[in-house]
């Protein structure tokens, strides 16, 4: 395992529509847990494999209270709304309000080809939603209802999580 470098915003592969993956084989499961470990290190809250220069719908999600892998992620069903503070490992030192569904379905296969759902809410809505972004080459920044100041994010005490 191993920590890969993270695309910073300005690559092209980041605004890039993702394959679907095919193959769930060692290579695959490589690639997972590289992006563990990565999001681990960089103490985000999820990862897209584009975002270590990997042009599949491969979308890794940590909250604190669960971890998921979501290969060829779907989302199924949202409902209500959410707005609150965002960003982005690809986007450094910025954050923005960004409004969301407060409540997410989406169906996705694990790390062995399985066809599972997750169904979330709160945070873990935000995260799938951000994530999935990813996938078709979309950044929180295009769909913010506003970035914050210099001001504001000198203020921030303390870091959110990123994805
Ligand atoms: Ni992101």
């Amino acid at each position: 395992m191993a920590i890969r470098d993270i695309v910073i915003k300005g690559e092209p592969i980041l605004r890039k529509k993702c394959r679907p993956v095919e193959n769930f084989d060692n290579r695959l499961w490589l690639l997972l847990d590289d992006m563990r470990d990565t999001l681990i290190d960089s103490n985000g809250v999820g990862l897209a494999a584009p975002q270590v220069g990997i042009m599949r719908r491969i979308v890794i999600i940590d909250t604190g209270e669960q971890y998921v892998e979501m290969i060829n992620p779907e989302i199924t069903f949202t409902d209500g709304e959410q707005t609150g503070l965002e960003g982005c490992l690809s986007i450094p030192g910025k954050y923005g309000i960004v409004t969301r569904p407060n409540h997410v379905k989406a169906k996705y296969q694990d790390r062995m080809g399985n066809w599972c759902e997750i169904d979330g809410t709160e945070l873990t809505a935000r995260a799938i939603c951000h994530e999935c972004d990813h996938l078709e080459g979309r950044l929180y920044i295009d769909v913010a209802d506003r970035m914050l100041t210099d001001e504001e994010l000198s203020r921030l005490e303390r870091q959110e999580g990123d994805s």
